[in-house]
């Protein structure tokens, strides 16, 4: 694998062996899937930090479950002020307000992921960003119930991510209670 593309190494011990180096650079979207304290946000969390420390690569982390406070003090313990971080700008965070979340869920879900992919695509030139997580996916996601509607969506963000942003993304998603977790590529 790594003799034909650019990888990004994630920086944690054992992974990147597993992955042949790491992840593939550029407009590649990965999903991480567990169940809830399966280690999602810490494992996306670390490939973004240790980007930055190890690797000099800027990063976007899009947290849609966590208030930024909550955020901030989780981290802390593990010695991360991702505060600093953002000062120095290294790191961008977002966290979406409920109200925009509620506003996703009125709007045409086309519309809605273009103008997801062009704030994220904003912020990541700005930063001129290498990495990026959404950290967890579904509460971007409409309510919308049909399902070939709601693939439409899910294509336009995650196509409109590779095309407009063009970095190594991973998307997190809990799956129910009783499930199996794992790292799969998604394109
Ligand atoms: N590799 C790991 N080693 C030790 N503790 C971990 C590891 N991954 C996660 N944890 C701990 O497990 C808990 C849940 O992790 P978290 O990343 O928030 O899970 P998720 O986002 O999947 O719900 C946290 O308290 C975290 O510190
Ligand atoms: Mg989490």
């Amino acid at each position: 694998m790594s003799l034909y593309y650019d990888l990004v190494p994630t920086g944690i011990p054992g992974l990147d062996e597993a992955l042949g180096g790491g992840l593939i650079r550029g407009g590649r979207t990965y999903l991480i899937s567990g169940e809830t304290g399966t280690g999602k946000t810490l494992l996306s969390l670390s490939f973004l930090i240790n980007g930055i420390y190890k690797y000099g690569e800027p990063g976007i982390y899009v947290s849609v479950d966590e208030t930024y406070d909550q955020l901030m003090n989780g981290v802390r313990r593990f010695g991360w002020d991702l505060e600093a971080l953002r000062e120095q700008g290294y790191l961008e965070v977002l966290i979406p307000e409920m109200d925009i979340i509620e506003k996703i869920r009125e709007k045409d879900p086309i519309t809605i992921a273009r103008s997801l992919v062009y704030t994220i695509a904003d912020y990541a030139k700005s930063l001129e960003a290498q990495r990026l997580v959404i950290d967890p996916i579904a509460p971007l996601v409409t309510l919308e119930k049909d399902v070939q509607v709601l693939r439409e969506y899910i294509r336009a963000l995650v196509m409109g991510i590779e095309r407009e942003v063009g970095v190594t993304t991973i998307i997190t998603t809990e799956i129910p209670t009783g499930g199996q977790g794992n790292l799969e590529i998604w394109s």
